[in-house]
């Protein structure tokens, strides 16, 4: 079995920093170095006041605990690359937005330039590990790159080790897996690298956690994974809808068909729409491998889970319009959270985006607030999602404040868009005081008590629910 002693991990992102950080931490004995093009990234990752370029969970105690001993971040990509006994490539896989398959395809220029990279570099063999989604059959053009491109003595080994780390528990995911994916090619040489990869997990990772498979069923495992977690959460809000329309109670439902063992209890919480990265992204991938593969009813029902969850926030959306009696032009509207999710900073694809959106053409006045987004990044995110406005008009219209209480001062309606734990606790009787009555609450997250703010006087609206909660 080869002997790994040293670790490089091109990208420097959500998956490749905390995974590689954990991996050094339960690791004394292996030297990991994280590479990036992005040097501001880089820099944030050696701060000397840990300012990390992302928010996560414990992913500070961690850095603190083997930056400069056995975890370095560098920029130095070659130099990590010629070193490295076992390489991650954990680079990103976005949605093509232009040419064939736009819109659906996973981008793997990145995966290519890094593979490419890889073998113009290495002098020695390497272990080459498929971090990042990708679809299935990645491995295949990874590996046809590195030969075709290889030196003399430098022969590669592909494995691939999807990353199912969920962010805002990413620390506890990693140091705790349900399981650790990894295919390799059923040679020799591929179940000698399999077994090498295996010994690293194997340092806190219980040896049955540890699944070993074929390349091409570990690949489609990370889509199917995230398709149907996807799905759960686009049927618990199609019911949501039924719900709202009856009078019937979506937690209730969720809880009732969650105690069958054979559903369970999780990932079943209505809500404003799923966002992420992740969710999307390797739907629409999945869509389009089945395309490929010329399985039309595969793939439409699949792009159903994501049909259901646009038309989630649209639904939400015109809720909130035609409660507001039918109309929100100039009227204040606080939007709790920005976030995809609680306990991350990452705004990727988070439902909030999309629900301004349509705020904005409605032309209401939007105040957000959320506690880990930088501002930046929200100016950012609405500009991309309006291309039509401009940033100077977007800011007519919206504004971040700096705390809950000041995004619904003079407000009509607060819509809780991310299930931020702190907004379970705000002082709700004054921000009934400062705000327009009637004040409205739109939950979409089914976070705060309905019937202790009903009681305040508020007029509550909750995901999933019918409307006996308003008092
Ligand atoms: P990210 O954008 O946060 O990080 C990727 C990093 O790779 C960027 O910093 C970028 O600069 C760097 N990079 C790109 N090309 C490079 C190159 N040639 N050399 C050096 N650096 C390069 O992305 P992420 O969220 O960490 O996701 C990475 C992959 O992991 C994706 O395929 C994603 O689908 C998958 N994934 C993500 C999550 C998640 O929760 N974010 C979970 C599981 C899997
Ligand atoms: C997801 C997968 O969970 C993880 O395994 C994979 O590696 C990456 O993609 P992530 O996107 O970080 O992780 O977060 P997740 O907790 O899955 O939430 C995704 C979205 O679904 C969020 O917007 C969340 O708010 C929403 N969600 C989740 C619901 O609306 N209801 C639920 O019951 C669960």
């Amino acid at each position: 079995v080869p002997k790994v002693s040293k670790i490089c991990c091109i990208g420097a992102g959500y998956v490749g920093g905390p995974t590689c950080a954990v991996i050094a931490l339960k690791c004394p004995h292996i030297q990991v170095t994280i590479v990036d093009l992005n040097q501001a990234r880089i820099d944030a990752w050696n701060s000397s006041d840990f300012n990390l370029p992302i928010y996560e969970p414990g992913l500070e105690d961690v850095v603190r605990a083997t930056r400069g001993r056995n975890l370095f971040f560098s920029t130095d990509v070659d130099g990590a690359i010629r070193a490295a006994d076992l390489i991650f490539v954990s680079v990103n896989t976005p949605t093509k937005k232009t040419g064939i398959g736009a819109g659906y395809a996973a981008d793997l220029n990145y995966v290519e330039k890094a593979t490419r990279r890889i073998a113009q570099i290495a002098t020695s063999s390497k272990i080459v590990v498929e971090k990042s989604t990708v679809p299935c059959r990645t491995a295949e053009s990874m590996r046809v790159i590195l030969e075709a491109n290889s030196k003399p003595d430098a022969r590669f080994d592909i494995l691939s080790n999807p990353e199912f780390l969920a962010e805002g528990t990413a620390i506890s995911d990693l140091v705790s897996p349900d399981r650790v994916l990894i295919g390799s090619l059923q040679t020799h040489e591929g179940k000698e690298a399999c077994k090498a990869l295996s010994e690293i997990y194997a340092n806190w990772v219980p040896q049955e956690r540890i699944l070993t498979v074929g390349l091409w069923s570990s690949e489609l495992s990370k889509l199917a994974a995230n398709a149907m977690l996807a799905q759960r959460i686009s049927s618990i809000n199609a019911l949501s809808a039924i719900c709202e329309a009856t009078g019937a109670n979506i937690d209730e439902v969720a809880h009732a068909i969650g105690k069958d063992t054979r559903i369970g209890p999780k990932f079943l919480k209505a809500s404003v729409g799923f966002g992420g990265s992740c969710f999307q992204k390797d739907i629409l991938n999945l869509v389009y491998l089945s395309e490929s593969l010329h399985l039309p009813e595969v793939a439409a029902y699949w792009r159903q889970v994501v049909e259901m969850n646009e038309y989630q926030k649209r639904r939400f959306t015109r809720h909130v319009v035609d409660t507001l009696f039918k109309t929100i032009t100039g009227k204040r509207i606080a939007v709790l959270g920005f976030a995809f999710k609680a306990d991350t900073g990452d705004t990727r694809e988070s439902a909030a985006i999309t629900i301004i959106k349509h705020f904005m053409e409605e032309k209401a006045l939007v105040t957000i607030y959320d506690p880990q987004v930088e501002h930046e990044q929200i100016w950012m995110d609405l500009q991309e999602v309006s291309p039509t406005f401009t940033l100077q008009q977007i800011k007519r219209q919206v504004q971040i404040a700096p705390c809950a209480l000041d995004a619904c001062a003079e407000a009509e309606a607060v819509v809780i868009a991310t299930e931020w734990k702190e907004f379970i606790t705000l002082d709700w009787e004054a921000i009934y005081e400062q705000m327009s009555k009637p004040a409205f609450i739109f939950d979409g997250r089914l976070l705060v008590d309905s019937a202790k703010l009903a009681k305040i006087g508020f007029k509550v609206s909750s995901i999933g629910r019918g409307a006996e909660v308003t008092a």
